[in-house]
């Protein structure tokens, strides 16, 4: 056992559980995360001390609620290391990141948007939708058949036409990392900007978006120790200001005069610009907290620990028969999490119910909103694939329960 790693699981009591007699397993992490008992205590806090209006109220709970939401800010940018905590947007998920970029980010007329076969319908959809209303042209970048690109491959796509560039960072299906720096660095030659999808990157591996120097990175904040209803937009600062408003309302102006009967608004900067409406104080102030855990365990240690166990488990996996495997078997470019096949099964839900039901191991099962690249690898998402997908709280005898289930499950089929 890593040595960081040596308390964690006493974080989440959830594990204590005990499923038809067996301890309950948890390797369904890259849907939703489990939630240590930091971040429930944190967000208890504001309901049980200070719950009220922050940014709104004056009074000493609207006070200490705007405090604890400024600081969850603070902390999140400390996490992905922004370079102001201004250029962190609380939104209610990933998905609601990628499609304020999609809907108000300045894109020419005649100009090309580039996304891949491998991406979340969540990280390619507002993009085709943006196309098909202002005309635009869409490149596919397909990925390989290991889920990995060529970087010849973003060369031949990315071009002078190109306005904006769509990437999963790392594939919820293949688990594959996606080689940003260097689409980062051939988008911006061309003048292109970069939406970098890190729904799976930031839960699992140090995030640096200045490092990486991506435009926009969507987070989803329920993937990491967080609550659910809540994610990130990181965008550059420069960019945020130049976005058009995505919803508006209260909490987003400065001031709207009223004058010769007309009524004329003048929008705050970012992040209320983008943060119409109340917000949810607790969600943030519990991202806030999700992010300070995580980094007081430390993201590269987390990583480590994380690929130590997927190899367990894609060895354990490859030495089963009717088993395919998606995705490239080069652990050092995957996050935890390994999506397979079973050929002696009609449907990927039968695996992922008899696992839960006889072992008390949870998986996924589906397309896993990546029909795409399913229907490129041959896969019909009505059949769909099972995932099963490796947190900080994950140890050895997770996997080895997980890959017994499997072995009894062939053995039953087939
Ligand atoms: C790669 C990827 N992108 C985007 C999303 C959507 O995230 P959210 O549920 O926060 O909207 C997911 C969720 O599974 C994902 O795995």
């Amino acid at each position: 056992m890593n040595r960081y790693m040596l308390n964690v699981r006493e974080d989440f009591p959830v594990l204590k559980r005990i499923i038809n007699g067996r301890p309950l397993v948890y390797l369904d992490s890259a849907c939703m995360s489990l939630k240590p008992k930091q971040v429930v205590e944190a967000m208890n806090e504001y309901y049980e001390v200070f719950p009220a209006c922050g940014g709104r109220s004056i009074h000493r709970l609207g006070d200490e609620a705007s405090n604890a939401y400024a600081k969850a800010r603070r902390r999140f940018s400390s996490f992905i290391n922004a370079a102001e905590p201004e250029e962190c947007i609380w939104t209610r998920n990933a998905t609601e990141s990628m499609n304020m970029v999609a809907a108000c980010v300045g894109i020419p007329k005649d100009s090309k948007i580039v996304t891949t076969s491998l991406e979340h319908h969540s990280g390619s959809l507002p993009f085709i939708e943006r196309a098909k209303a202002d005309g635009l042209e869409i490149k596919i970048v397909e990925a390989q058949s290991d889920g990995t690109f060529d970087i010849e491959q973003w060369k031949n796509a990315i071009d002078k036409k190109t306005s904006i560039v769509a990437v999963v960072h790392s594939s919820n299906v293949t688990g594959t990392v996606a080689p940003l720096k260097e689409i980062v660095e051939i988008a911006h030659d061309n003048g292109a900007l970069v939406m970098s999808d890190d729904a799976q990157y930031a839960p699992h591996h140090p995030l640096d978006v200045q490092k990486y120097d991506v435009d926009f990175s969507a987070i989803s904040v329920h993937k990491m120790c967080g609550p659910s209803g809540m994610g990130v937009l990181y965008g550059k600062m420069e960019h945020l200001n130049a976005m058009g408003m995505f919803l508006v309302g209260g909490d987003t102006v400065a001031d709207v005069r009223y004058e010769n009967g007309r009524i004329i608004p003048e929008y705050l900067p970012p992040p209320e610009k983008f943060e119409a409406g109340l917000q949810n104080y607790a969600g943030a102030i519990g991202a806030g907290a999700a992010a300070e855990y995580l980094q007081k365990i430390g993201m590269k240690h987390i990583e480590a620990h994380e690929r130590s166990l997927l190899e367990v488990a894609m060895k354990g996996l490859q030495e089963l028969e009717h088993i395919r495997i998606l995705g490239t078997d080069d652990i050092s470019i995957k996050t935890g999490l390994v999506t397979f096949s079973v050929d002696t099964i009609d449907v990927a839900h039968d695996v992922a119910a008899f696992l839960s039901d006889e072992y008390g191991v949870m998986i996924r099962s589906g397309a896993h909103c990546a029909h795409p690249y399913h229907y490129q690898m041959g896969i019909p998402p009505s059949k769909g694939t099972n995932r099963a997908s490796i947190y900080l709280y994950n140890n050895r005898q997770d996997v080895h329960a997980f890959l017994e289930g499997m072995d009894a499950l062939i053995d039953a089929t087939s």
